[in-house]
């Protein structure tokens, strides 16, 4: 099946923003994944949807991990590979992890999950190839208000914002899954400054949306705006181990 690329994360501007990452919260957000994960330098982690692999560069000299990434976005991968040559990038998706079996000791998505578009297939994948005693580590978009994330679902372009759910429906997804979420901590504040900087780089939040989509325009930027305010969008972290097997193996669905 042919893999869905988010063009909206091969926008410069969000690089920019983000000082080489696509998302709110810097690399202090995958310091505090690691610190609560407790995982050892030297350790196998995998990356998911590492964009031009700016945590990756970080993981590997900074951390001393064996990490590699995986996108699906060439644009972002061969912009990686110019800037950082022989940084392990390779071109997949997170629903079709090219790796063996529990061949991982922490798997990190940050942004990422909530971008593809079956997060239980990706899970799924997370969960074979860690270790049993391997660590998943999440930070993404979730709904605060939950009944207005209905309408994010009928926005013109996908990104983790569309596929924003609630705190619970996250949760349940893990579990689903085969892993305990052993933490979850509220991290909106990053959001919220994500959003600022896009604001004084854009002018306003509308005019970006309106720029992101095949049918430009302030107007489709302000429907946009509206759906998220309804939604009422937050960022968490979080880190899960694995249970058990997954409920989908278990009940033979
Ligand atoms: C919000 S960005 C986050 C990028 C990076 N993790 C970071 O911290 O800067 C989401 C990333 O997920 C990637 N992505 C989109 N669909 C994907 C999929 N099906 N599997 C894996 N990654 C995907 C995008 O190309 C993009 O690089």
């Amino acid at each position: 099946m042919p893999v869905e690329i988010c063009r909206l994360y091969e926008n410069p501007s969000l690089r920019e923003i983000g000082g080489g990452l696509i998302r709110p919260g810097g690399l202090e957000l995958t310091k505090k994944a690691l610190a609560v994960s407790a995982l050892k330098p030297g350790g196998r982690l995998l990356d998911i949807g590492c964009g031009t692999g700016a945590a990756l560069r970080y993981l590997i000299d900074h951390c001393g991990f064996r990490a590699v990434g995986i996108d699906p976005s060439m644009l972002l991968l061969s912009e990686g590979r110019a800037k950082n040559p022989g940084l392990p990038l390779a071109g997949a998706t997170g629903t079709l992890l090219p790796f063996a079996d529990r061949s991982m000791d922490g798997v990190l998505a940050e942004c990422s999950l909530s971008v593809m578009s079956d997060v239980e297939e990706a899970l799924g994948e997370c969960f074979r190839v860690l270790d049993s005693e391997g660590a998943l580590l999440i930070h993404d978009v979730y709904a605060r208000n939950p009944p207005g994330a209905a309408g994010l679902r009928e926005l013109p372009f996908k990104s983790c914002l569309t596929g924003a759910v609630s705190k619970e429906q996250w949760i349940e997804r893990f579990e689903g899954c085969g892993f305990n979420v052993i933490f979850w901590e509220d991290h909106s504040r990053a959001l919220k400054e994500f959003a600022a900087r896009l604001i004084f780089e854009h002018g306003r939040l509308e005019t970006f949306w309106g720029c992101s989509t095949e049918t430009p325009g302030l107007e489709q930027g302000a429907r946009i705006q509206s759906a998220l305010f309804s939604a009422r969008p937050g960022y968490f972290l979080a880190v899960a181990r694995k249970a058990g097997e997954p409920f989908s193996a278990r009940s033979g669905r």
